[in-house]
């Protein structure tokens, strides 16, 4: 058994705008997607995962030639979540040349499923690497971000960004812009993330937010004003310094630019309810900025907090099921024993 491991990620500024070539910020965090692969003498492929924040599911389908892909629970999301991992072994066989290659495949993870927190790219990064490396073969961070990433797009109908998967591979803060992918620094920021318990489809939002930009041209300076709030936060995080404390003047501005990102995502169609009354739960309370990270519709938001005060509002607030404290992950994806 070979297991790879690849973090989460939440997104300071710049999340649906970086489709659309404009820079966006993520930052690796703490959470895990853990991927066991094993080789098997046919060419099949067997999924099993109890641990996706789904009910448990078992999927077995006949390897790369079959069409049909036999999936007993009715829920789009897994059948999204086992398009992902297909699509990654998929990868997996092409980056070892074997395109007949079978796996049995373990996941686990501990970051919530379509919740904005990188669910999908983690267990993509994870399972390529871990279905290469199981093959007796390796790859290179740069060429698994890649490959991660035409993962997604695939089951994104062609619209991905490289953010949530370079991000995944990587690890730490980094900026995505277009082609353009590069680690960052970044000080520890006191990230909060409030989860509503919900999830949202990212291939149906980021198309949502194209049909509004085909609707209403006008929305084009939308996602170009996320661009310019995105390059002032990127700004912000270089002058720190990235090995000591943010300080108040940092959260402040910080926490302002990610409050004007939350409303131009809003303006854009992809927040919920939910996910903006855990906005304002966290801004009411001490939180210096707060904002949806990920898709949206549904999921998690990001707040900025030292203290105690915005998770103790969040655990109380009707539509928050989840309250946590987020480290940066600095390591991206890795081996495990
Ligand atoms: C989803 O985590 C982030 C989006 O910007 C889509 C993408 O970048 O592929 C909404």
């Amino acid at each position: 058994m070979t297991t790879s491991s690849a973090p989460g990620k939440v997104y300071l500024f710049g999340e649906h705008a970086v489709v659309y070539g404009e820079p966006a910020v993520p930052c690796a965090i703490e959470r895990r997607a853990r991927v066991s692969v094993e080789p098997r003498d046919d060419h099949r492929v067997r999924v099993e995962s109890d641990d996706l924040t789904l009910d448990g599911f078992t999927v077995e389908w006949g390897g790369p030639a079959d069409e049909h892909h036999d999936v007993d629970v009715p829920s789009n999301l897994v059948e999204a979540a086992t398009g992902y991992v297909d699509e990654a072994l998929s990868q997996a066989r092409d980056a070892i040349g074997d395109p007949e290659a079978g796996f049995d495949v373990t996941i686990e993870s501990d970051i919530p499923l379509g919740g904005g927190l990188g669910s999908s790219a983690a267990v993509v990064v994870a399972a390529i690497d871990a279905a290469v490396r199981a093959s007796g073969e390796t790859i290179e961070p740069e060429e698994l971000a890649d490959r991660a990433y035409q993962a997604e797009s695939t089951v994104q109908g062609g619209e991905a960004s490289r953010a949530d998967t370079y991000c995944s591979a990587m690890g730490g803060a980094v900026r995505v812009e277009g082609d353009d992918t590069r680690p960052i620094e970044a000080p520890e920021l006191p990230l909060v993330i409030g989860y509503d318990g919900g999830a949202g489809d990212t291939g149906e939002l980021v198309a949502g937010v194209r049909a509004l930009k085909e609707e209403y041209g006008f929305a084009a300076d939308t996602v170009e004003t996320i661009g310019d709030l995105t390059r002032e936060g990127e700004q912000l995080l270089a002058a720190a310094d990235p090995d000591g404390d943010p300080g108040p003047v940092l959260l402040e501005e910080l926490g302002d630019l990610m409050d004007f990102n939350h409303g131009l995502l809003s303006a854009l169609g992809v927040s919920s309810r939910s996910l903006d009354r855990m906005v304002w739960t966290a801004r009411e309370a001490d939180a210096t900025g707060a904002k949806l990270t990920g898709a949206g519709g549904g999921g998690c938001i990001v707040a900025l907090d030292e203290g105690q005060a915005t998770r103790r509002a969040l655990e109380y607030s009707p539509g928050c099921d989840q309250t946590f404290r987020a480290e940066l992950a600095t390591e991206g994806v890795r081996a495990e024993e």
